[in-house]
């Protein structure tokens, strides 16, 4: 800390200092920015003229920044720039992350505030955690011409709302891939499908912007965000559960993970192979639809004694399997009712 002594006058520069520094804190500004006009660093503009400072060619992808360094904006800068629409910006708030991202990003400039990033770029991809994005899109401010997106499944577009002005869109982009290794994520994305939002301008440069990365675009039914991504995260983090409940069984028979990763993932395999082709209905297969209490009651038993964290699931499972049975016509009402029934006494002991 650098510690002054003197009289005023002993030192200009200082009594400079010293004078900024008091009417700074009056709240005094020696530079004003005219009514109808705003500043960018040392440049004041007129209001409603159009940012970027740079624009793409005619014909060619817009520039893009993307807002946050986690796993998906880190796999959407790679997977863009390889597929040839380059990155121009990304900003982190993380030093460490920021570096790590530009290293993969070829080519893009690397910001710490999100908002410098915008005054570069035409496609703003905010790819930060759900209950991030309103608060951020409110500290934004987009300029005419410019676009901005998220990529959340479960958020409508409307939440970036705040960040607009005259002349410019909101949407969203929604991969249909578990991001979780950046090189898993950027291979997931060919054949992926991704859920977008936008007017029709703005929907059809996402849906050339999934054609790009060889996905694609999907437009979901206004109010139908919600249930499409409660599907999506049964089938991903749903299924991960399903298959950590069959690793704990596994490990009852003597098994590791890996080896039951091997014995029943062709069981699921072929399981998905046959609801492809003959339906979900027709795939089932298992006690239930023959009505074997002999062998329902000894799952139960072993679940209670060996396995009791995987009963509740089991149970749900099973009632599933038991209303598809009956739509098969497999099971008689009266057997169906009292397997039910036994499936919740089960529960009702276990707690
Ligand atoms: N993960 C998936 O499989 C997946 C799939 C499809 C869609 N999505 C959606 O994609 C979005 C991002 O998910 P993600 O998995 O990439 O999340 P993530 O790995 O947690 O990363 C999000 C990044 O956002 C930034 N961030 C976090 N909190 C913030 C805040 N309060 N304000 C500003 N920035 C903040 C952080 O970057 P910095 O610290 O670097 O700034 C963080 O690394 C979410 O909407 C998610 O629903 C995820």
């Amino acid at each position: 800390m650098k510690i002054w002594s003197g009289l005023p006058g002993d030192d200009p520069q200082r009594d400079r200092e010293g004078t900024e520094a008091a009417i700074d804190a009056a709240g005094i500004d020696l530079d004003p920015v005219p009514p109808g006009h705003h500043r960018h660093e040392d440049v004041v503009h007129a209001d409603g003229h159009a940012h970027p400072h740079q624009h793409s060619t005619p014909g060619e992808p817009p520039l893009i920044g993307i807002v946050g360094g986690g796993a998906v904006g880190t796999a959407l800068g790679v997977a863009l720039t390889r597929a040839g629409w380059p990155v121009q910006a990304i900003s982190s708030r993380d030093p460490d992350r920021r570096a790590a991202m530009r290293l993969k990003v070829d080519g893009a400039r690397a910001f710490a505030e999100p908002q410098a990033l915008i005054e570069e770029v035409e496609l703003v991809i905010l790819a930060v955690p759900d209950d991030a994005i309103a608060p951020l899109a409110a500290g934004l401010r987009l300029y005419s011409g410019q676009a901005m997106i998220h990529t959340s499944g479960a958020l409508g577009a409307e939440v970036l709302a705040p960040a607009m002005a005259a002349g410019t869109q909101v949407g969203a982009f929604h991969p249909l891939v578990a991001f979780a290794d950046t090189e898993r994520a950027v291979a997931a994305l060919h054949g992926a499908t991704i859920a977008i939002e936008g007017d029709d301008q703005l929907a059809t440069l996402l849906a050339e912007m999934a054609d790009a990365l060889g996905a694609t675009a999907v437009r979901l039914a206004p109010g139908s965000k919600a249930a499409y991504h409660a599907a999506a995260v049964l089938a991903a983090g749903g299924f991960v559960a399903l298959l950590d409940a069959i690793v704990e069984l596994g490990r009852v028979a003597g098994l590791d993970e890996a080896g039951s990763l091997a014995i029943y993932g062709p069981l699921i395999e072929g399981t998905l192979g046959n609801a492809r082709a003959l339906g979900v209905s027709a795939a089932l297969t298992g006690p239930i639809t023959r009505g074997d209490f002999g062998t329902l009651g000894a799952h139960l038993a072993t679940l209670k004694e060996h396995a009791p964290g995987v009963l509740a699931l089991y149970v749900a499972a099973a009632q599933r399997e038991i209303a598809l049975a009956r739509g098969r016509g497999d099971l008689a009402p009266e057997t169906a009712s009292i397997m039910a029934i036994t499936l919740s006494e089960a529960l009702a002991w276990a707690d």
